[in-house]
């Protein structure tokens, strides 16, 4: 049985991907310091409450047992906090990765998958946005997920590490069984803020109905969390077959506005979601949708869950447990 090591497990998108995981067949170990994730997200018994930063304790737990891959999530992702508190982002997200690149290197782990983003791609001059435009990030958050990319291409090119880089474009929904969902503090997504002002009757604010779009508000690519999920599994597969390192974005290829959220919301919900438009939001692109066709034709990935009133309906079922 492969073992795979996840950073981040007891977080929103690598508990998913653990369940994905153990459903396949793989045997889990989960690193987590807690600071962000949630205890009850992940079984006791696989649980390693370990900070990345803290290098000879992640090769003690790739010692354990021979891990195969590593699917690194651990990191911050508030894209508003890494341009207050920048020193943090670098902290976590860079030194943090090195230091899990430096414990993987000693116990000869060899396979990564690591957690990119969309925000790679800043305003995209080209939408679908393939996986070829350059780094061009508009944020800290962004700019250190660039950061790591090119670190794994460096390792690449001088220790033999391989590695698959995927991003995300906007993670939404909740395991259809409800065993795990979506829990932020702050929540700063849109689908939750949403539910939240049905439960407490206190508007959400929408940023902005002037963008060059047929409705004037922004446009995303939402993906299901499980979906996502399922795309970690196939580039584990990737590397595990001796696949080259790669990049792919991934998203449905489909985009849905904000104004069509809300409605999808109410419609699913069944009740009207209190709102108002605010300004935009600086640093929002209009149009956010990926090119998934790599993902698709080479890893042989297909949505199952990303309509999106399938995202809503899963995504409440979780928030109202
Ligand atoms: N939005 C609102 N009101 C809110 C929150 C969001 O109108 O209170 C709008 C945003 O302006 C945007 C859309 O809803 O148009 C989606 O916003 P989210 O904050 O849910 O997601 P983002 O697209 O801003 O960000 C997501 C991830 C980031 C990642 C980015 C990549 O959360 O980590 O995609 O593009 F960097």
């Amino acid at each position: 049985m492969k073992r795979i090591l996840v950073t981040g497990g007891a977080g929103y998108i690598g508990s998913h991907t653990t369940l994905e995981l153990l459903d396949a067949g793989y045997d889990v170990v989960v690193v987590d310091n807690l600071s962000r994730g949630h205890r009850s997200a992940v079984e006791p018994a696989r649980l390693r409450e370990v900070d990345i930063l803290d290098t000879p304790s992640l090769v003690r737990v790739m010692q354990e047992k021979p891990v195969d891959a590593v699917i690194h999530f651990a990191a911050y992702i508030a894209v508003g906090e890494s341009m207050q508190n920048p020193g943090l982002y670098f902290r976590n997200n860079v030194s943090g990765s090195i230091s899990l690149l430096t414990a993987m290197q000693e116990a000869g782990v060899r396979n990564i998958v690591f957690s990119s983003t969309a925000a790679v791609y800043g305003m995209p001059t080209v939408v679908p946005i393939p996986e070829t435009l350059p780094y061009a990030p508009l944020s800290v958050y962004g700019e250190t997920k660039v950061m790591i990319e090119k670190v794994l291409a460096w390792f690449g090119q001088t220790h033999g590490l391989r590695s698959v880089c995927l991003r995300y474009f906007n993670a939404s929904g909740a395991d259809p069984a409800a065993r795990t969902g979506e829990d932020h503090e702050p929540e700063t997504h849109l689908i939750p803020l949403l539910f939240r002002a049905i439960e407490t009757g206190k508007p959400a604010t929408l940023f902005g109905q002037d963008y060059p779009t047929p409705d004037g508000s922004c446009i995303r690519d939402y993906i299901h969390v499980s979906d996502l999920a399922r795309a970690h599994i196939g580039a584990v597969e990737w590397l595990l077959k001796g696949g080259e390192s790669r990049h792919f974005n991934v998203g449905t290829g489909a985009g849905y506005s904000v104004r069509e959220v809300v409605d999808a919301v109410a419609r699913v919900v069944g009740k009207p979601v209190p709102h108002t438009w605010g300004p935009r939001r600086e640093g929002d692109p209009a149009l956010l949708v990926a090119d998934s066709s790599s993902l698709r034709n080479e890893l042989g990935w297909v949505p199952q869950d990303s309509a999106l009133d399938r995202i809503v309906e899963t995504a409440w079922r979780w928030y109202h447990r």
